[in-house]
């Protein structure tokens, strides 16, 4: 600044002094910031992820090739998925040396199914899956940005069947779950086939219906003077009517790119036909970079924030007062450590407690069986004893016999002598 008014003072000297004065050619000091910026991003790169959400048919795959003026050649699908699948394609486009790597994610067979309750879980779930890859590279020890591809989805277009009545329930459903996870802008597919007052009504309809079921949708900002007034225009025009088509038809001298029937053609960029020239200068010329940092502050941040709150990190602590990352970890290290002491104590204590129910089974049942040979025992004594007495009593017996035996064979040798004694006396 100081710089400058010195040269105006001297351009001011020279001129009194009718000197020749020269003019600068380049910038010079940090006006030249901006130029800075430019080129490095020249030099990098763009890129820019969309989501393309809609019936199978409904025009998605001819509304990117037109919004892109190229071919992607892209196959049909088939109205016979069992499930809703997204198919992920990447681009490197080239356009006055401006490079743009692009990421389409088209839906297959959404809306094909009987039963539509878990249509819309393979969107959000692909879409957090970006934003969880981009947080794992941001918690890495060893990062690497510049060569990362950053898949988090910018914008999503939400594709409305151009049916003139309501949104369907499985519209509803499905940006109600994904409206806080990515930018979205509703669009209503194939435009050409609804009257203009039909349209306007259409139009109100499913505003009054998104704004009843608290879904937000991408505004553009407004608070840049050069940008504010197209924005708020382009903001009244939401949901935009498109139609697509890579056709060229001739209207008076002119070939232009649109659909021709028998009563006429449909001028795809002409902004009294559709609003695609709307949807392509707002994705494309002036809120492409607002929708990339939409991404990065609202959408990644929400998701981050709440990752990082169920895995227990805080900003401050219980008693409100800032805590480190050092100390979350600390305490979190002090908090399992416990939590593990008292598992082992409580694992401890039930090992105990069956040791002692064991013990006390063993004990019984040793008594039980102490009991049992103790009467076992006393049972075979008092049989022994009874053994024993019906053996003394056998050998008494048998004694008895014996004696009874010796008696009966001495009898008759006694009878004779007696007989003998008795006849000698007699004589
Ligand atoms: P899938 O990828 O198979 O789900 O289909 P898609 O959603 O990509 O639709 P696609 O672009 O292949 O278009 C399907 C048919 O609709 C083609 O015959 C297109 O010519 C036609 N179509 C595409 N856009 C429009 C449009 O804006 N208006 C009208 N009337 N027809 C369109
Ligand atoms: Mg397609």
């Amino acid at each position: 600044m100081q710089l400058e008014k010195d040269l105006d003072q001297k351009g001011e000297k020279q001129k009194e002094e009718n000197t020749r004065c020269l003019n600068m050619l380049g910038h010079f000091g940090f006006e030249c910031l901006p130029h800075q910026l430019v080129n490095r991003s020249l030099q990098r790169g763009f890129s820019f992820n969309i989501l393309c959400v809609g019936e199978t048919g409904i025009g998605k795959s001819t509304l990117i090739d037109t919004l892109f003026n190229t071919n992607f050649k892209d196959n049909k699908s088939s109205h016979f998925y069992s499930n809703v699948g997204l198919k992920i394609q990447t681009y490197e486009l080239l356009e006055s040396n401006v490079q743009l790597k692009l990421t389409i994610v088209k839906t297959m067979g959404y809306g094909d199914q009987i039963n539509k309750e878990a249509s819309y879980q393979p969107i959000v779930d692909y879409i957090d899956a970006q934003f969880e890859a981009y947080l794992q590279e941001e918690l890495k020890i060893k990062r690497s940005f510049s060569e990362y591809h950053d898949s988090r989805i910018h914008v999503c277009l939400y594709f409305i069947s151009p049916t003139g009545h309501s949104l369907k329930s499985l519209d509803l459903l499905t940006m109600k779950s994904i409206h806080n996870k990515v930018n979205i802008i509703p669009l209503i597919a194939k435009a050409d086939t609804i009257s203009k007052n039909d349209l306007q009504m259409f139009k109100s309809k499913i505003m009054r219906e998104l704004v009843s079921n608290g879904i937000h949708l991408y505004q553009c900002p407004i608070d840049d003077e050069t940008t504010a007034q197209m924005n708020s225009a382009m903001n009244g025009l939401l949901p935009f009517a498109v139609v697509g088509s890579m056709d060229e038809v001739k209207v008076g001298k002119r070939m232009v790119r649109g659909r021709q029937y028998p009563w006429g053609v449909l001028q795809v960029e002409n902004e009294n036909h559709c609003d695609f020239v709307k949807l392509r200068d707002m994705l494309l010329c002036t809120n492409m970079e607002d929708l990339k940092e939409q991404t990065h502050t609202r959408h990644y941040e929400h998701y981050r924030c709440s990752k990082l709150l169920t895995m227990g990190f805080t900003d401050v602590g219980p008693d409100n007062q800032p805590v480190s990352f050092q100390e979350i970890y600390e305490a979190k290290r002090q908090e399992f450590y416990d939590q593990c002491q008292m598992e082992e104590e409580e694992l401890k204590q039930r090992f105990m407690q069956r040791v002692k129910e064991k013990e006390t089974a063993f004990k019984e049942a040793e008594k039980e069986l102490q009991d049992k040979f103790e009467h076992l025992k006393k049972v075979q004594q008092e049989e022994t004893m009874k053994l024993e007495e019906e053996r003394k009593q056998l050998e008494e017996e048998i004694i008895g016999f014996y004696k009874m035996k010796t008696s009966s064979e001495t009898l008759p040798a006694q009878l004779c002598t007696n007989l003998k004694k008795d006849k000698d006396r007699k004589k």
